[in-house]
This record gives C-alpha cells, structure tokens and sequence, in this order.
C-alpha cells in the first residue's frame, strides 16, 4: 500500500466512529490506518472517469532554472474514451488547418483576377487573447478564419451573419485598419495585405468606411464645414481656393443643405448625421466604401432614404460597397452579391438571385426562412437554431456549424467542409454536397 497522506477530514472521521479508547495514541492510529486503506481500495479499484483521470493527470509542476516545484502529472493513468476521441479530432483539424495553409501558399501565385476592384483570399484576422511572459500566444480568437471572394466595380457585396460572426472585423481588416493575421486583398490588382502605414496612405482616399452610429462617428466640436472639408484639404483633392464650393456640392448630392456647413452634429437628427458620415466618405472621390451597418442605428422610413441616397451615388459616382448588415430584406435590395458569414468563415456566397431563390448551406436556409414575406397567401416554414453562437475562442471541431445544424451527419463533427464552387460563381461549404 502507498503511503497517503493523512488529511485533518479523515482523522475526525475516525475519531468520531470509535468509542473512548483505553490507550489513545495506538487506538486512533490504527483507526486512521484502517480508514485510509479503505478510501485507497474504493480508490484505486474506480474506473478512469474524466474526473478522475483528470484528476490525476493535471498536478501542476513547474520548473523554475534547475528547481522544480508541485508534483508532476500522473503519465500512466489511462485515457478515457472521451480523450482519446478529442485527441483524434485534435490531429485531424490540425491536418485540415496544414492542408488549407497549403492551399492557401499555391494560391498565393495566382495572378489577381484583372476585372476585380477587390478580390480577398484566405483572409484571415486572429486576435491573441492570452500570451505568455514571452509574448507566446496561448489563446487566440478567430474573428475571421479563411474568407474568400471577387467583388468587381460598381457591384455590391452584403455581408450577413449573426452578431460576433466576424463582419465589422473583416470590412476593418480588409481597408487595413486592422494588420490581416494571413492571406491577400487585391485592391485594383495590388496585393496591399502586407503594405505598411505610409504605403497605404495614397490607397486611403480610395477605400473609405461608414460607421454603423452616426452619433458618436462625428467629432462634436467641428462644424460640418470643417468635418467635411479636413480630408479635401489633407488630400489636397481640389485646389485649397476650391474647397467650400466642392464641399458644398458633395452636401447636395447627399440632401443636406447649404446652410448646415455652419452648424454642429449635436443638432442633427440620426438621419441627417448619417447623410453627414456619408458625404465626409465621399469627399475624397473613393472607389470602395465599406458601409458598415449604415441603417441599423435608423427608423425605418430614415433606413429607406439613406439606402437610396446610397443607391443613387452609386450610381452617380461609380462607387463599390461592401455592405455590412443582419437585416436581410434591407441587403436583399441594395446588393449584388450576398456573403453569408458564421463564426468567422464564409459558408456561402453567390449572387443575390441564386442565395435568395437556391440557398445551399443550412445555416443560411435558416437566415432566410426568418424573413418576412408580404404575400398572406405564402405560409412561411421558419427554421428555428437551437442553441447560441459558440465562441469563436473555442471553435467547434470540424464544420463549426455542427453543433446548431438540423442537418448534421456525424462526419460533420470531425471534419470541416471544403468550400467549393456549385454552380457559376455560387460557393458553399457543407457535407451535404459532394467534397471531391
Ligand atoms: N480588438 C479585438 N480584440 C479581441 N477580440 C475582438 C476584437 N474585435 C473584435 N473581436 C471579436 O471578434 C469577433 C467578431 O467581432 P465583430 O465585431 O467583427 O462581429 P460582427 O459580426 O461585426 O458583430 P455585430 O453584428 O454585433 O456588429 C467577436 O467575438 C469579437 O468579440
Ligand atoms: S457540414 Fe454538416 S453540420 Fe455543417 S452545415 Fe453542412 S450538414 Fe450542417
Ligand atoms: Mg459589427
């Protein structure tokens, strides 16, 4: 028998069994003995649970220079079941993971796509969490994980998904104000994934962003005429004589009036103050304006005039949007091109008509049946999720939908889907489909 170590719960347990003893001292050891030899059989004879083997297999030891410290982890307990499978899915995700950095190296010498204004591949954004002393990361969390897509001129890309799904963090990491974790963004056939500061502020002009809360996106102590005219001047768009007039043509053409140069954003309205964030993003003629949930912040009949407003500066002005939202019909009406977004990765895109009428991916036949249809005649089949959005922290293994999916096979809790073309230009990735 081992020796073990006598705890203070033990002696009072003994002591509280046994009668007075004649000699104190040899009756309550032997008391003591007898206890602990039974709590070791009951012990050792368990089988190896995940508590126990936990238990067994988790002490905590250190090394300090040569001094160790804490007691090291039992290696010869043996794996439960449980562990053993984790263990399995572990080396297969991180195959998959081997395989799709492979992928994304041989892609790496495609030429860009010549028609594209933005063509994104593998992108990826990882935020560290936890680091050691040493600056090792230890927890990571993956905002976006491998997103792909084309998006040519004048064209418009919705962006849908859950919140926390991964859309604000990829339209920042696509105009580079966050530093990409991995892959490429061809802006007009330049690869600016790995330009430094100063080598993106001439592309600055051409890629602007509108924020989704008009209330705090405006500094409250310029005048709309100073918030306005800062990025002309900065970039010296028109000659310095020139400003006024070129900012006052931009406020028309997104309805405010000529008036308001004077005043402050305290005295907007939401709905005007969104027009003001819209025309400071068009005073430096870009080509590529991330609009990051522009409307939520909005009632709705304010919605319907900034979507048009939109709409027609498009029109007018040749501009491409990536239009970030989780309103579908809104998306719906002004895009092109639809990307369906859940825990970080791209699970669908294809053209508006094709995800609307033919969605291949589960997750976004349930996106979809959510929305509302104005035909009375129509009975609608929603299709509820079960559960909350894991965090992406801690991803599920294998297709990271698994764990919602009405449809999920038990390949789906191992190996994660390969994201593939179906028909022209509609890409989804699921098992339902063939994978070869
Ligand atoms: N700077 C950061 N550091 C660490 N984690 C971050 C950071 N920015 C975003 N995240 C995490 O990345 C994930 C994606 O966030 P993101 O804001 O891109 O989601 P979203 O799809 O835009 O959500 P919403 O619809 O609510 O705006 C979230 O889990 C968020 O907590
Ligand atoms: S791969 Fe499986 S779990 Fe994932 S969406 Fe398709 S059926 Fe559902
Ligand atoms: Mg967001």
């Amino acid at each position: 028998m081992s020796e073990k170590k006598i705890t203070p719960d033990i002696k009072a347990e003994a002591n509280v069994q046994m009668p007075a003893p004649k000699n104190p001292t040899a009756q309550t050891e032997k008391v003591v003995d007898a206890v602990i030899e039974e709590k070791q059989v009951t012990e050792e004879s368990a089988p190896a649970t995940e508590e126990t083997a936990k238990k067994k297999r988790f002490n905590i030891h250190f090394k300090i220079g040569k001094f160790e410290f804490g007691k090291k982890a039992d290696e010869n307990v043996p794996k439960t079941e449980e562990e053993l499978e984790r263990e399995k899915d572990l080396e297969e995700a991180r195959l998959e993971q081997e395989a799709r950095e492979k992928k994304a190296e041989e892609d790496k010498l495609l030429p860009p796509d010549p028609e594209a204004l933005l063509e994104v591949r593998h992108l990826k954004k990882y935020f560290v969490l936890k680091k050691t002393i040493t600056g090792k990361a230890l927890q990571t969390l993956r905002a976006v994980d491998d997103v792909s897509f084309v998006l040519k001129p004048g064209q418009t890309l919705g962006i849908v998904g859950e919140s926390g799904c991964g859309k604000t963090t990829m339209g920042r990491t696509i105009l580079k104000l966050h530093q990409p974790s991995g892959g490429q963004i061809f802006f007009n056939q330049q690869d600016v994934a790995t330009y430094k500061p100063k080598q993106m502020r001439p592309l600055r002009t051409e890629m602007q962003i509108i924020f989704q809360d008009p209330y705090s996106s405006l500094p409250p102590r310029s005048t709309v005429g100073d918030i306005l005219s800062e990025p002309v001047k900065v970039h010296g768009i028109v000659p310095k004589d020139q400003v006024k007039d070129y900012v006052l043509g931009i406020m028309e053409q997104c309805g405010l009036r000529d008036y308001y140069y004077e005043r402050y954003p305290h005295e907007f309205s939401g709905g005007q103050r969104q027009r003001i964030c819209i025309a400071r993003a068009l005073t430096v003629k870009p080509k590529l304006v991330v609009c990051d949930e522009p409307v939520s912040a909005l009632d709705v009949s304010i919605q319907a005039q900034i979507i048009n407003l939109l709409k027609k500066l498009q029109k007018t002005m040749g501009l491409t949007y990536v239009f970030i939202s989780h309103d579908l019909s809104v998306v719906k009406h002004i895009s092109d091109q639809i990307g369906v977004m859940y825990l970080g990765s791209m699970v669908e895109f294809g053209n508006k008509t094709d995800i609307f009428k033919n969605p291949l991916h589960p997750y976004t036949q349930a996106l979809f049946s959510a929305v509302p249809n104005p035909n009375p005649d129509v009975k609608m089949k929603r299709i509820v999720l079960n559960g909350d959005i894991p965090s992406p922290a801690n991803p599920p293994l294998g297709c990271k939908f698994h764990t919602r999916c009405p449809l999920a096979k038990e390949i789906c809790k191992h190996v994660a889907p390969v994201y593939k073309e179906y028909e022209p230009g509609h890409f989804a990735a699921c098992h339902c489909y063939p994978q070869e």
